[in-house]
């Protein structure tokens, strides 16, 4: 979808249009920042912008969730006291909510948001297990390499993307690695010169590409799939991708 910066109603009506008029689902996945646009003019405007998760954007989509008897996941600017967070929110049919803040802040991101402070966090969601991630950290191998170690099946990835193609070829290789199903659910449109890439990609855990959107128009798309299939996570009779890892020779820290 394309949401528009400064337009929080209008985007919400947007959500509301595409929501309803999606096909049958348990689960759908909106683009990052859907509340509110992605290219804030300065602070103040980012602020303005932002909203508590008890604001109007998560009680549309609780409403959304409720109505259609389907998951949501969307990513929202976030305000938490005087704090802003680049956020994803997953919201059951129940009402129920969980939250994770972007660990990995994109460019000028760093002006407006606060880095992540609630980790990698796996959500329980009917039989299966959903970890979140935000655009500019499907970069880091060790985000993917957590999920699937706290034993997510599906990652919902709600996307601003700016660099043309390059999500698009790494994430299903994620996928393949870590045996997960990815749903990269990104905006289109141009703010301010910006152009965001479109093509929105939903993988699954061979690395094969199960849908793809349009790179300059909106398009829900919805694909059946197992998510017990992300649990087996053999190679060969003898290799498996997470029991064969070698921790003790890995290092987290970076010589200079
Ligand atoms: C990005 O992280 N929105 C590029």
């Amino acid at each position: 979808m394309e949401p528009r910066v400064g337009e929080s109603e209008a985007n919400r009506e947007r959500v509301r249009t595409a929501v309803l008029a999606a096909p049958e689902a348990d689960l759908l996945v909106l683009p990052e920042l859907a509340n509110s646009g992605y290219h804030f003019e300065s602070q103040g405007q980012s602020a303005q912008l932002a909203e508590p998760v008890d604001g109007p954007f998560v009680a549309l989509l609780r409403e959304l969730a409720r109505a259609r008897n389907l998951t949501l996941v969307s990513g929202l600017a976030e305000r938490d006291g005087s704090t802003l967070y680049n956020s994803a929110v997953l919201v059951r049919p129940d009402g129920s909510i969980e939250l994770y803040r972007k660990l990995h802040l994109f460019l000028n991101e760093k002006d407006h948001f606060a880095p992540g402070n609630l980790g990698l966090p796996v959500f329980q969601v009917g039989a299966a297990r959903i970890g979140l991630l935000i655009c500019f950290d499907w970069q880091f191998p060790e985000a993917w390499r957590t999920l699937a170690l706290r034993g997510a099946d599906i990652v919902c990835h709600p996307s601003n993307l700016v660099l043309p193609g390059l999500a698009q070829r790494a994430i299903p290789v994620h996928a393949l690695l870590n045996r997960l199903y990815v749903v990269t659910a990104n905006r289109i449109g141009t703010e301010s010169g910006l152009t965001f890439t479109g093509r929105s990609i939903l993988v699954g855990p061979r690395g094969e590409l199960l849908a793809e959107a349009p790179e300059t128009s909106e398009e829900t798309r919805v694909v059946e799939i197992d998510p017990f299939l992300a649990r087996d996570k053999s190679v060969t009779p003898r290799n498996d991708l997470l029991d064969d890892r070698r921790p003790e020779h890995y290092d987290c820290g970076r010589e200079s």
